[in-house]
């Protein structure tokens, strides 16, 4: 067996109160041949996390009928030992971690490892054990610091696939149209940021909404405009959406909106344009996404739903980032081990600037 230390979520029936992540010391058992032994170096605070510490929109623990859990589901780590049978990556060698925790015939996920995959351990943990394809190598010829990789993991992978699918959805019924004339719009986290990014590479115009002088500060810096979303009035909050997306586009909408919020789904369907698609990967803020049919035949609108990715998806990701510099920029502030709570608290709170906070584990 191997004893390790980890930030974990417990059973609320069992000695924990319920919405706090404690420190344990666990066990679990040596690898198998197509297994290997890994420890987290940096890892990177995401939605998901928050999501099982409040046991919403699933309690992880009953879900997967365990005790406890330790999440933690993006990460740079360390190979510590390989499996027998595993003969392309060795000890010593660092990479990302591939969260596809159990994947369909096709190679997309079904379940997500440090989620809600059955028997994963996240990284939130010292030591962990991942099959060869939950692991993919950071070559030589990167120059990426490992924090940018730790956030990279989740949040651009997640990116890369939910992006391939929108585009190409797009560019189905509109074959003659230039992306320089088309608006990709987004509002959310790191993922809808990756997303504009990759959209800006192709060519089109791009702005996020937002509600941080700080992040209208990194936009304006990555050549992405912003619509400052705090400015919007509580009683007429869809009017001065609409009215910001139509002025900022030139009356057209969005040609593709990345939604991965979802708390005003009728607003965003409003402000898409003919033709267009709305994307989504995440729910943070709502999972019920019902539809005036009709209005969207009329339309012609596309709805893209993606979750994480094949693992050839992230190794072509990973390809693009290196070749294009395609990188998140993340903050000076890393949390400590002992800082992880702090780091939960400040999530919740909204008070980080910052699209990717990253942690340290060993
Ligand atoms: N399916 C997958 O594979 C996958 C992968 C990654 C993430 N996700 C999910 O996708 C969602 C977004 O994740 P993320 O990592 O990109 O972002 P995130 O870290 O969850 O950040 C969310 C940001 O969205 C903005 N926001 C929050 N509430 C809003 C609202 N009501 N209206 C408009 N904007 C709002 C805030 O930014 P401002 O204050 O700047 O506006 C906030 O910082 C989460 O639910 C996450 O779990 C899914």
């Amino acid at each position: 067996m191997i004893t390790t230390e980890a930030w974990a979520i417990k059973r609320q029936d069992v000695e924990f109160p319920s919405k706090k992540i404690t420190l344990v010391e666990f066990s679990f058992s040596e690898i198998t041949d197509e297994e290997i032994l890994v420890e987290p170096l940096f890892g990177c605070w995401e939605g998901n996390m928050e999501h099982a510490v409040n046991r919403s929109p699933i309690d992880l623990c009953v879900q997967r009928n365990e005790d406890q859990v330790v999440i933690g589901n993006a990460g740079v780590v360390r190979i510590l030992q390989v499996g027998n049978s595993i003969k392309d990556v060795y000890e010593g060698d660092v990479g990302i971690l591939f969260c596809n925790g159990v994947p369909d015939e096709y190679g997309y996920p079904k379940l997500i490892f440090g989620y809600d995959a059955p028997n994963t351990i996240g990284v939130l943990s010292k030591k962990t054990k991942l099959k060869r394809n939950q692991f993919i190598p950071i070559s030589s010829n990167s120059q990426a610091p490992l924090p940018q990789w730790a956030a990279f993991s989740l949040r651009y992978i997640t990116a890369w696939a939910n992006w391939r699918v929108a585009f190409n959805s797009w560019r189905l019924q509109n074959q003659d149209v230039d992306p320089g004339s088309a608006y990709a719009v987004a509002w959310g986290g790191g993922v809808s940021l990756a997303e504009l990014e990759l959209a800006k590479n192709q060519g089109f115009k791009t702005i996020m909404i937002t509600s941080m002088p700080e992040r209208i500060a990194l936009l304006a810096k990555k050549g992405i405009k912003s619509i400052d979303r705090s400015t919007f009035s509580k009683e007429n909050y869809e009017q001065d959406l609409i009215s910001s997306v139509m002025a900022h586009t030139d009356g057209k909408g969005a040609n593709i909106f990345i939604d991965n919020i979802g708390s005003s789904f009728q607003s965003t369907l409003k402000v898409l344009a003919r033709q267009g698609v709305i994307t989504t990967s995440g729910w943070r803020s709502n999972m019920i996404f019902p539809l005036i049919r009709s209005s969207e035949c009329i339309n012609r609108h596309t709805h893209i739903f993606t979750h994480y990715a094949h693992y050839q998806e992230g190794l072509n990701a990973v390809e693009y980032a290196i070749q294009n510099d395609w990188f998140p920029v993340v903050p000076e502030k890393i949390y400590g081990w002992e800082e992880i709570p702090q780091l939960l608290e400040d999530y919740s709170k909204g008070e980080l600037k910052n699209y990717f906070p990253i942690f340290a584990v060993n």
